[in-house]
């Protein structure tokens, strides 16, 4: 059973940790985390930690570590998919049926052809009016080639087949068609894709003739019904989803043709494209057109765009991260694949109303997937454009140029919300605070969804803007600063960021002053005034032992020097330095472990953190 990414993180968010392994070990609150002895290695004091809020746990002893799944998998020797049942089923959320059974993806090859291949006049099938194909031949004139049009099915006899090779024989077969048909290469090639684009996404072309399919494939009917690409009418006469249009195939994140898109050469025959249906194989709300290409050129930032045109043409000019829905708005799952690739997104809208439209509602479904570190933009194109269009006219620099101007979604939404409220009155302020405290509400917890609100409040004139002028000394350059002051001083001006740093407690050395700090605000932190400058003032006091290296910290770094302007650079300023200085104290701990079984944990993290680490943009460390 294949298990979407998404109902797992469902399951572990409603799960509590504590509450979890509270059941199985002794746990008491020590500060804002719950510890107790080690389940996984003997010992008598505790290093055994709990962190709620992470839904992660802890061993500062043999570093074991992981979430709830990892907990019971390892505690009780249970496999995966036996935990995940539980879980989900305790949290009331129901498993995807078993569909993903490979048996299924597959058909019974006939051992002879049915029929030998017909006129495709005697053969066209009546087709009741309410089918909604129910064109005639939009062009006639390939006739009599089409009896001779070669056998792709190969020789195979009188077996079980696969469903993906059978997509990948009706891709060469489409390709080859291509070659065929002038009027369709004319089409690409008017659209300004080159042969090598051609080539690279596989582009065909579908004959008109009705049946031509039964023709090439006649083995293979029953496996082109289960794709949806043959389909029969009332009187049980078969015929072709794609006639005289060009193709699309559309591939899975392994690269396997899955489905087809279809377009029709001009603009009067309606509908403009035609996809292949849902299948056992074709999951269009879990796919995204050029999520595969995009992997293979190593994309790193990920621009989502409507068409399967709109994918080819900028990956053509030079963005590799085009993708796109097929056909279908952008769902949770979609944004959740794309998340999964990199933390940076940009969604791209056409400038119209409908366009406008889209992307707040895209918004408000991106809400509740943006943890901590995740950035997303809103590219609002020109009006009477779309991203094919615009690519042409302005080539990739200035597109690119265009799109990097893209506002992220604090200024977007900000942008958004203060049209819709006139905000020279408090009422007006006081609308758009509510109306943010809304959408808000549907942010995962964490410190962006507290520092997107402090950052309208400042921008709406409630509270300060500066940070203490005190603390501006530009001495020094970053570039020179060690990585550890630099989150001393950002936890001493957003002491709210704290639970993104909580569990690198487990790393640092006992004695540093980093670690004395976030001792510290592991004591504090539930107790914080909500007031970022109140915070600030607490969190001083409250390290008062410390106070005078803290303030020689201070003194040395501006952070005006990281220029952060909104809340989602500076969560990503977070992200990036907890992820170096995890890696930094993972490597100093790996050399000397205290246990095979924790250095076995250690590789574990340090081959995860390394992967995380490859994909983020260290900035201003070194
Ligand atoms: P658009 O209508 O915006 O067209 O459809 P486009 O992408 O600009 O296409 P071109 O440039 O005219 O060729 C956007 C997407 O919506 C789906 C397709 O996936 C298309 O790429 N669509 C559109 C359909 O599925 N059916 C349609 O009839 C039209
Ligand atoms: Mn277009």
């Amino acid at each position: 059973m294949a298990i979407p990414q998404h109902t797992i993180d469902q399951i572990l968010d409603r799960v509590d940790i504590v509450d979890l392994i509270g059941q199985r070990v002794k746990l008491k609150k020590t500060g804002r985390t719950y510890s107790g002895c080690c389940p996984f290695h003997q010992e008598k004091t505790p290093s055994f930690h709990v962190y709620r809020d992470k839904a992660y746990y802890h061993c500062f002893g043999c570093q074991a570590n992981g979430n709830a799944i990892k907990f019971l998998m390892e505690l009780e020797g249970r496999s995966f998919i036996d935990v995940i049942k539980d879980l989900a089923q305790n949290a009331g959320i129901e498993l995807p049926k078993d569909d993903f059974n490979v048996k299924k993806a597959t058909y019974q090859r006939q051992q002879k052809p049915i029929s030998a291949p017909q006129s495709s006049e005697q053969n066209s099938p009546t087709i009741p009016e309410s089918d909604p194909f129910n064109l005639p031949p939009e062009n006639d004139h390939h006739d009599l080639e089409q009896y001779f049009i070669e056998d792709f099915s190969g020789g195979a006899n009188n077996e079980e087949v696969s469903l993906y090779d059978l997509l990948e024989q009706v891709t060469l077969y489409y390709q080859q068609q291509l070659g065929n048909a002038a009027h369709a290469q004319n089409y690409f090639h008017n659209r300004a894709l080159n042969e090598n684009t051609i080539q690279q996404w596989r582009l065909g072309y579908a004959p008109s003739d009705w049946q031509h399919l039964e023709q090439a494939f006649p083995q293979d009917i029953e496996g082109l019904k289960l794709v949806g690409l043959i389909r029969e009418n009332e009187n049980g006469k078969t015929f072709n989803l794609l006639r005289d249009r060009v193709i699309f195939p559309i591939r899975d994140s392994k690269g396997r043709v899955v489905g087809f898109g279809g377009r029709a050469l001009n603009d009067e025959i309606k509908p403009k494209y035609i996809n292949s249906p849902d299948s056992e194989i074709f999951h269009k709300n879990q796919l995204l057109y050029g999520l595969y290409e995009g992997r293979k050129s190593k994309a790193n930032d990920w621009l989502m765009v409507e068409g399967y045109m709109d994918v080819i043409a900028l990956h053509q000019a030079g963005i590799s991260g085009a993708v796109a829905t097929l056909g279908t708005a952008s769902n949770s799952e979609h944004l959740n694949i794309l998340f999964k690739q990199s933390s940076r997104l940009t969604l791209a809208f056409d400038g119209d109303n409908a366009g406008q439209k889209a992307a707040w509602r895209t918004l408000e479904i991106a809400l509740p997937l943006l943890q901590d570190g995740r950035e997303l933009r809103f590219f609002i194109l020109p009006e009477q454009h779309d991203p094919d269009s615009l690519m042409r006219q302005i080539g990739l620099e200035q597109f690119q140029q265009l799109l990097n101007k893209a506002p992220l979604l604090s200024d977007y939404l900000f942008a958004q919300l203060t049209k819709q409220f006139d905000v020279s009155h408090p009422e007006g302020k006081g609308m758009v605070m509510a109306e943010l405290r809304n959408l808000s509400n549907q942010l995962p917890n964490g410190s962006y969804k507290y520092l997107l609100s402090q950052s309208f409040r400042e921008r709406l004139g409630f509270g300060r803007k500066r940070f203490d002028q005190a603390l501006q000394d530009k001495d020094l350059s970053f570039s020179r600063i060690d990585r550890n002051a630099l989150l001393i001083a950002l936890l001493l001006h957003y002491p709210v960021l704290f639970p993104q740093f909580e569990t690198l407690r487990a790393f640092i050395p006992q004695n540093g002053l980093l670690r004395q700090l976030l001792d510290t605000l592991n004591q504090v932190y539930d107790q914080l005034p909500k007031e970022v400058e109140l915070s600030r003032y607490f969190a001083l006091g409250a390290c008062h032992e410390l106070q005078q290296q803290l303030l020689a910290i201070l003194n040395s770094i501006d952070l005006d020097d990281l220029q952060i302007e909104n809340p989602e650079e500076l969560d990503n300023h977070a992200q990036s330095l907890f992820i170096s200085l995890k890696y930094k104290y993972l490597k100093q701990k790996i050399k000397k472990p205290s246990s095979v079984q924790e250095s076995k944990n250690l590789m574990q993290q340090l081959h995860q953190i390394t992967k995380q680490l490859s994909n983020t943009v260290i900035k201003n460390t070194n």
